[in-house]
């Protein structure tokens, strides 16, 4: 199953009671598996997840902390690009290299890469001196 097929399957099952808004993230570990992640509001609504952490945290229960592809999936006018914090948890757990493809359910598509959506980004080396 591709990337794509996998992120607008589970897509279909993203909670999202508040924002109606489903998105579907899906992601191929380093050693081939792939994991799905959806979103999951809360009525607290910060308490809410997105997508690709839930993918994230998937891979990781997994026992796998690397991934080489993503595709995120969203019914929106344009291919909606992964949050601020999703950005800092995507890139903690792949090379900048690594494509991302953003989808929309009418058949948009952009592709980009885990290092272009977070440039300047924090990593360990900042904490050398720590
Ligand atoms: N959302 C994601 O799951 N991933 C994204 O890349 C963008 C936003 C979710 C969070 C929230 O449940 C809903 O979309 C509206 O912001």
């Amino acid at each position: 199953m591709t990337l794509l097929k996998a992120a607008a399957e589970v897509r279909e099952n993203a909670y999202a009671p508040y924002s109606r808004f489903k998105v579907g993230a899906a992601l191929r570990g380093k050693s081939g598996a792939m994991y799905r992640g959806c979103n999951v509001e809360n009525v607290a609504y910060p308490e809410g997840t997105c997508a690709e952490a839930g993918a994230i945290a998937a891979m990781v229960a997994a026992g796998e902390t690397e991934f080489i592809e993503l595709c995120v999936i969203a019914d929106s006018p344009s291919p909606v690009p992964p949050c601020g914090g999703c950005r800092q948890k995507l890139a903690e757990f792949a090379r900048s290299e690594v494509p991302v493809t953003l989808a929309t359910t009418d058949g948009k598509q952009m592709h980009t890469t885990v290092g272009d959506l977070l440039p300047g980004r924090f990593d360990p080396s900042h904490m050398d001196r720590a």
